[in-house]
């Protein structure tokens, strides 16, 4: 039984030692070299060159290598075949250790600090706001979301999120937390958030939606100075025209951004130079290969079992 490691960007040769390891006895083969097409049951993914993974007739399941799958859905010659997600603690934790750092840089000034450290500047602001005088707005309130609000809960912050639908919203029992829903949900979740984190997957309803005509919808009356952005979703969630117009209007007064519309972030981007904007290369959540291969490994082997897969993505919505 053959596991296909069809991966772009990444450190192949990691993973497949990794995979190797977690399931000896398995051939492991790439997309670089002569197999038998017949032989392959599983491939896992990371950005694979579309229809790459199709002509694979004894295919059972296709598993990510991430939380998202925007990646795999671009693939219009993607087998019919379940795709699993990385839901992985690891993960998670290392998510909201990105977004408290943030918010808690954006609650203590830390930016202002730094700017005066620079110029030897000893000036302290004696109306220094709470946690609790901040509202964090989280949009996606999946797995990421969910443990964000959580622990940004305990810190002090008054948070509330959005999500798709009201699956969330019911089942997340988050004390203290507010989950808005939908379209109707959206104008008055963002007309109550200080600091905007969003944690959406990138689908054809989430595409280009931090725009100028939401972000304008966010409060600018707080205590944090205005309005403030943190992506971690994906780039193609944000319009970067968009972002930098609300920075130099005012409707914003930070971003603080991990991923872009294309990435690496091109060298020729104002947004490296934007004294407002932070910017991360795309590693908020890093997927370990150690880990990951061994959700896959697990993943092969409850099937095997007998037992369902879990983290199936639901392709009618794309995450
Ligand atoms: N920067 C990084 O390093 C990094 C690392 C890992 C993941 N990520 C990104 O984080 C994303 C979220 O991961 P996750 O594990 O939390 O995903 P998840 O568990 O699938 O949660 C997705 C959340 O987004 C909501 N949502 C989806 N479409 C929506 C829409 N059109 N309107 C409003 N809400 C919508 C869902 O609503 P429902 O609850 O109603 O379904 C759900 O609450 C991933 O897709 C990936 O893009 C980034």
């Amino acid at each position: 039984m053959t596991v296909l490691v069809a991966l772009r960007d990444w450190d192949i040769d990691a993973w497949v030692a990794r995979l190797r390891r977690e399931l000896p006895g398995r051939n492991i083969v790439t997309l670089g070299e002569p197999f038998d097409r017949r032989a392959v049951h599983y491939a896992v993914s990371w950005k694979h060159p579309p229809g790459s993974l199709a002509g694979l007739p004894n295919l059972s399941a296709i598993f990510s290598l991430g939380a998202g799958v925007d990646h795999l859905m671009g693939d219009d010659r993607l087998p019919d075949v379940p795709i699993m997600r990385v839901v992985d603690p690891d993960l998670t934790s290392r998510m909201s250790e990105y977004i408290i750092l943030h918010c808690l840089k954006i609650l203590r000034q830390q930016m202002r600090y730094v700017r005066q450290q620079a110029e030897r500047l000893w000036e302290d602001d004696r109306d220094q706001p709470a946690a609790a005088d901040v509202r964090v707005g989280i949009m996606g309130m999946g797995v990421l979301g969910q443990d964000a609000a959580r622990k940004l809960r305990m810190i002090g912050f008054d948070v509330a999120g959005w999500s798709r639908t009201a699956r969330s919203a019911s089942s997340v029992v988050i004390e203290g937390v507010e989950v808005f829903t939908g379209e109707e949900g959206l104008a008055p979740f963002l007309a109550r958030t200080d600091i905007l984190v969003c944690l959406l997957p990138l689908t054809d309803d989430t595409r280009g939606i931090l725009d100028s005509k939401l972000l304008s919808g966010l409060a600018r009356t707080g205590r944090t100075g205005g309005a403030h952005l943190i992506n971690a979703g994906r780039g193609g969630l944000q319009v970067e025209a968009d972002i930098l117009a609300c920075l130099d209007d005012g409707t914003l007064a930070s971003a603080t951004l991990d991923v872009f519309q294309t990435e690496p972030l091109p060298q020729a981007s104002p947004l490296w130079t934007h004294p407002r904007v932070d910017i991360t290369p795309h590693n908020a959540a890093m997927s370990a290969p150690a880990t990951i291969a061994r959700l896959v490994a697990e993943q092969i082997a409850r099937a095997e079992r007998g037992e369902p897969f879990q983290h199936a993505v639901d392709r009618s919505r794309g995450y």
